[in-house]
């Protein structure tokens, strides 16, 4: 079939995968091909079972693949052959040298760049779908258009607002896309290019357009907005544990206020997933190496916050238990960073589940999707952990559980048949405040939410 344009998509990741997959379906005149360098993951995503859990997305998948959607490890070709390249690839927070702990380590980056102007043999567009540095693009087109063959490239910033487990939905029916790029005739040309892919299915209002490095920066503006409620939420439910003031009633209260809307307003053990920590410490190393260390220092205390709140988690659970939990089970449900997803990547529960080891608990790790890496998230904590998927078996014998995850299925458990396995007396602890706490109490658990009071039996 003779399709109107090549898609390339380097990086065949949480981003890559699902957003290649929207635009194949919605673009049947479109080839894509999605490339890593990791085989086992492209072998997944030409296999029977694909390598990552989204609702929705393996019928998305299964219809598209090899008509127009293509997962290949042969990057090199892929570069070829495209017209259009999307770099999808992982953008970790550097771990050695200048800007550790904080900066982006953007060497993949830079290789993908490198590898992109030796395989190809006319201009091509580029486009930074993982999120960066603002002026990232900068560097890249120098990388890029230095070269002696006379071949031009145009770095756009079209970063992903997806948020994983509801991947599909959110690219379907997205709030906005943004597509920055150069506000030269060329810069302009390429925009109008990506312009017409998201087109297809987007509303035209809803496409945003601006210039490259206010793209850029309104990626990681938008994950600090979002973290910032959620530690702002919780460290007020550090206040209301101590007033007898209800968590849940002050954010309904604040959150029917339309300048402040409900969204983002649930106190919980903290947030976790491989962004919004990443990107806020990046956003703090810029604003450092810009001299910006009053605003620098105001979003680190987002991430701050968000670390103390599970330490308090930890904390609460150690002094509820007579101080000790040594020896103790203590089951802790859920281990995703977020229900639908088995994404663990700077999940809350790896925080708990080390705290509670450290103080030699016997912590048994439940999750239905997340297991098999919890198993290699946790694998040095030895005999201090065991894995149980079925939530009944791995509260047998618990003096504790925790909710760390909001699975829908762990609001309709039995819990007569959980407190009747559980040592006396027993206590839950509701990390994500998904329970009936006050039904729960009258069963005869001790329960321990976020933002509440505690609903004790002594
Ligand atoms: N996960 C999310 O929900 C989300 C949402 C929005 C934006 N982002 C951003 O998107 C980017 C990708 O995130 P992700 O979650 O998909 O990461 P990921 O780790 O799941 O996927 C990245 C993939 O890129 C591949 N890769 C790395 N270098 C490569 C190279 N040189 N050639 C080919 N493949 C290469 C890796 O093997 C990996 O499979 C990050 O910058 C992230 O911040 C992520």
């Amino acid at each position: 079939m003779n399709f109107k344009k090549k898609i390339l998509c380097i990086g065949a990741g949480y981003v890559g995968g699902p957003t290649m997959a929207m635009i194949a379906r919605k673009c049947p005149d479109y080839k894509i091909t999605v490339v890593d360098i990791n085989a086992a993951r492209i072998a997944a995503w030409n296999g029977p079972e694909i390598p990552i859990y989204e609702p929705g997305l393996e019928e998305v998948v299964r219809q598209q693949r090899n008509k127009n959607l293509f997962f290949s490890t042969d990057v090199d070709a892929g570069i070829r052959e495209a017209d259009i390249i999307f770099v999808a690839v992982n953008t970790p927070t550097k771990s050695f040298g200048e800007g550790a702990g904080k900066a982006a380590d953007l060497q993949y980056w830079e290789k993908t760049a490198r590898q992109i102007l030796a395989n190809s043999g006319k201009g091509k567009i580029i486009v930074e779908k993982s999120t960066l540095p603002v002026r990232t693009a900068e560097a890249m087109e120098r990388i890029l258009n230095s070269n002696d063959k006379g071949l031009h490239f145009e770095v756009l910033s079209n970063p992903e607002f997806l948020a994983e487990g509801t991947a599909i939905a959110d690219l379907e029916n997205p709030d906005r896309v943004l597509i920055g790029s150069r506000e030269t005739p060329e810069g302009l040309k390429a925009r109008q290019e990506v312009v017409d892919i998201y087109a297809h299915w987007v509303p035209r209002k809803n496409i945003i357009e601006s210039n490259v490095w206010s793209a850029e920066l309104s990626k990681l503006v938008a994950n600090a907005f979002l973290a910032q409620r959620v530690s702002s939420i919780n460290s007020i439910s550090a206040l209301c544990e101590k007033t007898e003031a209800d968590v849940g009633e002050v954010a309904y209260a604040i959150g029917t206020d339309s300048r402040i809307g409900p969204k983002f307003l649930k106190a919980s053990v903290g947030f976790g997933g491989s962004c919004f920590q990443k990107d806020i410490l990046n956003l703090v190393y810029i604003c450092q190496s810009y001299g910006l260390t009053e605003v620098a220092d105001y979003w680190e205390s987002v991430v701050k916050l968000n670390q103390w709140q599970q330490q308090r988690f930890v904390q609460t659970i150690l002094s509820s238990l007579f101080n000790t939990v040594a020896g103790k089970r203590i089951a802790l449900l859920g281990f995703a960073f977020k229900a639908d997803t088995g994404d663990t990547r700077e999940s809350p529960a790896i925080t708990v589940a080390r705290g509670l080891a450290e103080e030699h608990a016997q912590v048994v790790v439940s999750d239905p999707k997340a297991v098999p890496q919890a198993k290699i998230d946790l694998k040095d904590l030895g005999t201090f952990v065991e894995f149980e998927v079925d939530p009944y078996k791995a509260c047998e014998g618990a003096h504790a559980v925790a909710i760390l995850t909001e699975w829908k299925q762990y609001k309709d458990l039995d819990f007569d048949r959980i407190l009747a396995s559980m040592q006396a007396p027993a206590f839950l602890f509701d990390g994500r405040n998904i329970l009936d706490h006050k039904a729960l109490f009258d069963k005869g658990f001790n329960v321990f939410a976020i933002g509440k009071t505690p609903l004790s039996h002594f």
